[in-house]
């Protein structure tokens, strides 16, 4: 990691500092704190020579960034390549990379859909499905520690039972899911072997999701068939109502999967956590906002300058792509105390692990209701929690997350 001032920045508003490491290189994706550190301590903008673009790691300008979005727009791609410049190679989601005004309807009918009723309707099914699981897990078992994966048992299992069925889609084919946002998520970083690794799929999972988001695949009643109907009410159109149900299929599933490995790695790690949540299972959206915060599931996401913009003292040029660390931003001591300890006492709200301002991530109290049912039928359910053997990383150009943590549990 070297840093010296960019010739090219400097030419207005202070030097910028350069970093000249990767962030998508394999070593920065297993652990990515050191290059947080370096960026936040550079200074509020940074430029990141391997991929000419520049950053924003420290917790109040990644904040205002996402906020300002006439300054800094998604329209032109949430990842790496700049479809300003270039032709978009892949399909770009009609909501999270649209600028407003393309952006307000698609996101009023998500917004609407996923809102307060959804929640209350979904709540009583999600419980039930959630303690339906553990006592599965733990059956014939009682009084002696029982081992299984989290990540499979758990954070996979149990999203990818309730939330295809929330959206409607068949039992077939539901293993193509985590596939296809896995390489999505891939694809916002550089063309690297991660995204080479899943490339060979990619035309087959888009198709397979691609005919779910027509309106015959959809099951009556779920949050695709909603959509189409509100094309039919003309809310959306009818070219966009496919194009936000893909939006689900993207969003959805792996990012819950892995906040849901993130919170369950957290809390196997900090048994006086567990007993204190297992005290009060009302903390389990905390506790889950805080593994948010503190683990970062999605690490990073892409912003366009749409002109000469300032950044403290320093000036992005027009055109810029700008990568925004929420991870960083997450853990910046300048507005965390003690930002490195994963404590469900504290207050995460303000966290930017769903992001923030116009697309702040609008299925975030979908996620949480998800993490609620489950670990408050686990902390009914388990008296203690323990790492079972070594937990393995899941590299991805997105998101950090977790490929197996092995726990071994104690039914309470
Ligand atoms: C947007 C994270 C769960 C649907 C976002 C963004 C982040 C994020 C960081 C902002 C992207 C940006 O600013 O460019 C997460 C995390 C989740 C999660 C960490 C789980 C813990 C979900 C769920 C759904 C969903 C369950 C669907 C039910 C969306 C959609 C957007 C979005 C559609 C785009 C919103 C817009 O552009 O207006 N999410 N998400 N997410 N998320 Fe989530």
């Amino acid at each position: 990691m070297t840093e010296t001032l960019s010739p090219t920045a400097a030419r207005s508003g202070a030097p910028v500092p350069v970093i000249d490491t990767d962030p998508f290189g394999r070593q920065q994706l297993e652990d990515p704190f050191p290059l947080e550190v370096a960026l936040r301590e550079a200074g509020p903008l940074v430029y990141l020579s391997a991929h000419d673009i520049y950053a924003m790691a420290r917790y109040e300008h990644v904040y205002a960034g996402l906020r300002d979005w006439q300054s800094f727009q998604s329209g032109a791609g949430v990842g790496l390549s700049n479809f300003r410049i270039r032709k978009p190679w892949r399909q770009l989601s009609a909501v999270v990379e649209a600028d407003p005004p393309q952006h307000d309807a698609p996101r009023r009918v998500l917004a609407d859909l996923l809102g307060p009723r959804a929640q209350r309707r979904l709540r009583t099914e999600w419980t039930a499905v959630a303690e339906e699981m553990v006592d599965g897990l733990l059956a014939a078992r009682a009084g002696a520690g029982v081992e299984f994966d989290a990540v499979s048992m758990l954070a996979k299992a149990y999203p990818l039972r309730v939330f295809p069925d929330a959206l409607g889609i068949p039992e077939a084919g539901r293993e193509n899911l985590l596939p296809f946002s896995d390489f999505l998520l891939n694809a916002f970083g550089p063309r690297n072997d991660l995204v080479a690794a899943s490339a060979p799929r990619a035309r087959e999972l888009s198709e397979w999701v691609s005919a779910h988001c027509e309106r015959e695949a959809l099951a009556e009643g779920g949050f695709g068939a909603q959509i189409w109907s509100a094309a039919d009410r003309g809310e959306i159109t009818v070219q966009q109502a496919p194009q936000v149900v893909r939006s689900l299929f993207a969003a959805g599933v792996n990012t819950t999967v892995h906040a849901l490995a993130a919170v369950l790695h957290a809390l196997a790690t900090h048994p006086e956590q567990w007993q204190r949540l297992r005290a009060e299972p009302g903390l389990a959206r905390v506790a889950f906002d805080e593994a948010v915060r503190w683990a970062s599931p999605v690490q990073t996401f892409f912003r366009t300058a749409t002109g000469d913009t300032r950044v403290g003292d320093a000036v992005v040029p027009d055109g810029a792509k700008v990568l925004m660390f929420l991870g960083a931003a997450n853990r910046d001591p300048r507005r965390w105390a003690d930002p490195d300890v994963f404590d469900v006492s504290r207050d995460p709200s303000g966290h930017l692990g769903f992001g923030f301002g116009i697309h702040q991530c609008v299925g975030q109290n979908i996620a949480r209701l998800e993490a609620e049912c489950l670990l408050t039928a686990l902390a009914e359910r388990v008296a203690a929690i323990e790492i079972a053997g070594p937990p393995r990383r899941r590299l991805n150009n997105t998101l950090r997350s977790w490929d197996s943590v092995p726990v071994r549990v104690w039914p309470a």
